[in-house]
């Protein structure tokens, strides 16, 4: 028998409660509705609990409905893949959190750390392991708490007004029927600008956080491998981000990464039904849109209300599209991602 596609059997979503518009955000930094509106179409995020809610506990409540409206329960699950930039832990990765949370029996458990495109990497991960029959039944999940870690103050505005909250899963499984399943893949990066969006600690490039002395560093070695205050003041435990120079590479490499996918199946732009783009920035996918022609019904956006949820972007507005009746059987779909890395990616689907 032929190699079996993949397809998405079952979708689900999670958003924390808490709703925290524009207006909201001037409590704490100097920034006002009009400038975010206008720069990147957010009108409003959610922020996870405090302390009742992660990563994780919000990936396993998208995932749990993803699983029902697959038909399946936890225990058909075959392998998780689990993309996030703010894990619960440093590490162990969340995947393992979402194998205990689940009471899922000792399968594997992946984590992605492609930031913006990680679920569509963590997709293409898992359509490989589906294709080549090693699994039938995978859990992707993207989720983020981007909330835990923003930088509330006017000097962190550019990047903090711009994240939010949230999760949605997939479940893929075989398919063997001919009109439908995952197409291809496409995944890219370029390390040159790794700088420009990061966050850089903690981490082993020059900084440590635990102060110890250790017999092969010298005293003053030490010293500077504390994270000092100095550092925290300056700001480098938060997220760094050159908005500018971002947002220049990301309308070059979303259109090409979608023609890409387009041309390896032998399609074009007004074949595809729906072209969910990361939701990084409105401005962003409306460029992305006109520069392929695209209609306002062949592209689904909902950053208006999510803000910029990572690696939970792509799946939650591919599933609140199905949900809004926006995505049928047959349909041709395109999700494509930019960011952090930089990576970027596309798959294209047939629904
Ligand atoms: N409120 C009010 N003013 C602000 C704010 C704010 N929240 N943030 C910045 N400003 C000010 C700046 O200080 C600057 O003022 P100045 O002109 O007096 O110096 C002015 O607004 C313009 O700032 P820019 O950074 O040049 O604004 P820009 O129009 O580029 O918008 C933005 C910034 C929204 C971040 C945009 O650059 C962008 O969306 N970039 C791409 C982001 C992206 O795609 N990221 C990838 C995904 S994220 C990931 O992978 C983790």
């Amino acid at each position: 028998m032929a190699m079996p596609r993949s397809k998405i059997a079952g979708i689900g979503k999670y958003v924390p409660q808490q709703v925290v518009t524009n207006q909201h955000l001037t409590q704490y930094m100097d920034t006002n509705d009009d400038w975010i509106q206008e720069r990147t179409g957010i009108k409003e995020r959610r922020y996870a609990h405090r302390t009742e809610e992660t990563t994780t506990t919000m990936g396993v409540e998208a995932a749990k409905i993803a699983i029902e409206r697959a038909g399946l329960t936890p225990a058909d699950i075959d392998f998780i893949v689990f993309a996030t930039l703010s894990p619960d832990y440093y590490f162990p990765g969340c995947g393992v959190l979402v194998q205990r949370a689940l009471n899922m029996g000792e399968i594997g458990a992946l984590d992605v750390r492609n930031q913006c495109s990680g679920f569509v990497y963590a997709l293409s991960v898992a359509d490989q392991f589906i294709k080549t029959g090693m699994y039938k039944n995978i859990l992707v999940i993207g989720a983020e708490k981007h909330s835990f870690g923003l930088d509330f103050s006017t000097r962190g505005r550019n990047v903090s007004v711009i994240f939010g909250d949230g999760a949605a899963a997939v479940v893929l499984q075989p398919t063997h029927q001919a009109n439908q399943g995952i197409l291809s893949t496409h995944l890219h990066s370029d390390g040159h600008s790794a700088e420009i969006l990061a966050m850089y600690n903690p981490g082993t490039h020059a900084n440590h956080w635990v102060p110890q002395p250790v017999a092969h560093f010298d005293e003053a070695e030490i010293g500077q491998m504390f994270m000092s205050h100095a550092m925290i003041d300056d700001a480098q435990n938060f997220p760094y981000m050159d908005g500018p120079a971002v947002f220049k590479k990301a309308v070059v490499k979303f259109p090409e990464v979608i023609m890409e996918a387009l041309a390896a199946n032998g399609l074009q732009a007004s074949n595809l039904n729906l072209l969910i783009p990361h939701q990084a920035n409105l401005r962003i996918a409306q460029y992305v849109q006109q520069k392929l022609g695209l209609t306002d019904a062949q592209v689904y956006n909902n950053i208006q209300h999510y803000g910029n949820t990572t690696a939970a972007s792509v799946p939650l507005a591919l599933c609140e599209a199905w949900e809004n009746g926006k995505v049928n059987p047959g349909d041709l779909v395109c999700l494509a991602a930019f960011g952090s890395g930089f990576t970027w990616a596309s798959a294209l689907l047939r629904w």
